[in-house]
């Protein structure tokens, strides 16, 4: 297994490119099921959730060919059998948009309960809502979900809570129905105005996308595409947070300004400056960080996947700041780490109160998952000893390439391979 080592206290500087979205990326490399026709995907992030995907597509008889480090040709025209089984499935959550993008160009499709991080139960009660609606039935059995219809119809509905898989789900089916769709309470994220843009690159007809009523008009026929996914807000967000925890000066790259409004409204309150340009933001820190409160909520709103890193940043602001998870069921299982480097943080529910204490202390640490891990890499950064983060391989799921950024930014972190414990008990 590997560890991070990080020798914080060095604030950051420089430049760093931000990579293609990964919560779009899982969207989209799926979404190439529905094309009669090679298509040709830019700035694909080279991460481990993508690799996963890019391994179920080609086992499932798709051919791959990489073009450059972040594109690739994918011809899914060979896929024969819709069949994601659980040794595929198990590693990831989004394994679920090949339920809707098989159902879409198969009228059936069976796949493994989905993986991911764990913030308590993810059902996926609203991802088959939709399917129903469109008139697909579906079965559970030993940990198969199995959804088939003899053709899809389009209809309108509404969705209970506002969801980002199951609207991305509900759309992969959509696009080929029969008739008119209409979501009502749809999610509103970058990513999903992503995939609208990218199968309406192929040839669907779907209006709406990034409001809450997605409108969907079936057609026959896809074709293949070239597309370029969208900058990683995240990701973006992750290493804004990094620069003020620092109290660094950063220029970050390769960004839609537009798609950060919520994080760069928190920051400002919490006394960090943000310059905005054309496709690049400054961050740079020269006074007091301030306490603040934040809730997350579905985009527009602050995003839950930033959570950890604010409540982090947080840590080092003057005063008690509380944050409230409005997403998640159970998001602050990082919190004990935090603690662990001398955070004062209470937590009651979804609820966190953090009174400031102006400087972690360096201890061994975890990532529990993916952006609880990226917020203690931000932890051991802002920190003046060395830290060390086991499990790092949830960061890797969703991060590209941090170290070296990190590095280029003037970070002192490397990877060390390590014997985990479990392991050594077991022998
Ligand atoms: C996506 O997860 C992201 N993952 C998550 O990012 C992100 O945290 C989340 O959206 C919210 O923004 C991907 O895009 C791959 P949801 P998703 O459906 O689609 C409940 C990261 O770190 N719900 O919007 O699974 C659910 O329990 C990851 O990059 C139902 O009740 O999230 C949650 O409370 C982690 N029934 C809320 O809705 C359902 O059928 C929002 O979930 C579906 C969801």
């Amino acid at each position: 297994m590997e560890k991070y080592i990080i020798n914080g206290g060095v604030p950051l500087s420089g430049e760093v490119v931000i990579s293609g979205a990964k919560n779009a990326a899982v969207a989209i490399i799926p979404a190439t099921i529905l094309a009669e026709g090679p298509c040709i995907i830019e700035n694909i992030p080279n991460i481990k959730d993508v690799s996963i995907i890019i391994k179920i597509l080609s086992e499932m008889g798709a051919s791959i060919k990489v073009l450059t480090k972040n594109s690739l040709m994918i011809d899914t025209a060979m896929i024969k059998n819709p069949i994601v089984p659980y040794q595929m499935a198990r590693h990831m959550r989004a394994s679920y948009y090949f339920l809707g993008a098989l159902l879409g160009r198969f009228n059936k499709a069976s796949v493994s309960m989905p993986g991911g991080c764990d913030f308590g139960v993810r059902p996926i009660d609203q991802h088959l809502k939709g399917f129903k609606y469109l008139g697909a039935t579906h079965t559970i059995d030993k940990g198969m979900i199995d959804v088939r219809s003899n053709k899809l119809i389009g209809s309108q509905f509404y969705f209970d809570i506002v969801t980002v898989g199951a609207t991305i789900n509900v759309m992969l089916a959509a696009v080929k129905a029969e008739g008119t769709t209409v979501i009502e309470n749809a999610a509103k994220e970058p990513h999903i105005v992503d995939l609208a843009n990218f199968l309406n690159s192929m040839g669907a007809d779907i209006m709406g996308a990034g409001t809450d009523v997605i409108k969907i008009r079936g057609v026959k026929r896809l074709h293949g595409t070239t597309y370029s996914i969208i900058p990683d807000q995240i990701e973006a967000g992750t290493y804004m947070v990094a620069a003020a925890a620092t109290r660094g000066d950063i220029l970050i790259k390769n960004v839609i300004p537009k798609h950060l409004e919520s994080i760069i409204l928190k920051m400002r309150k919490i006394g960090v400056s943000i310059e905005e340009f054309d496709d690049s933001i400054r961050v740079f820190v020269s006074g007091e960080l301030l306490k603040t409160s934040v809730k997350t909520l579905p985009h527009p709103g602050f995003p839950t996947d930033m959570q950890p890193q604010i409540t982090t940043l947080l840590c080092l602001a003057k005063g008690t700041s509380i944050v409230t998870e409005g997403v998640w069921e159970n998001r602050f299982r990082y919190v004990d780490e935090l603690r662990r480097m001398g955070a004062d943080i209470f937590v009651d529910g979804k609820v966190a109160i953090i009174e400031g204490i102006g400087k972690l202390e360096s201890a061994p640490i975890r990532a529990m998952d993916l952006r609880a891990g990226a917020a203690m890499i931000i932890a051991g950064l802002s920190s003046s000893g060395c830290t060390e983060i086991e499990d790092i391989s949830h960061v890797e799921r969703g991060y590209e390439n941090i170290e070296e950024k990190l590095r280029g930014l003037g970070a002192d972190i490397k990877k060390q391979v390590y014997v985990d414990e479990k392991f050594l008990s077991a022998l």
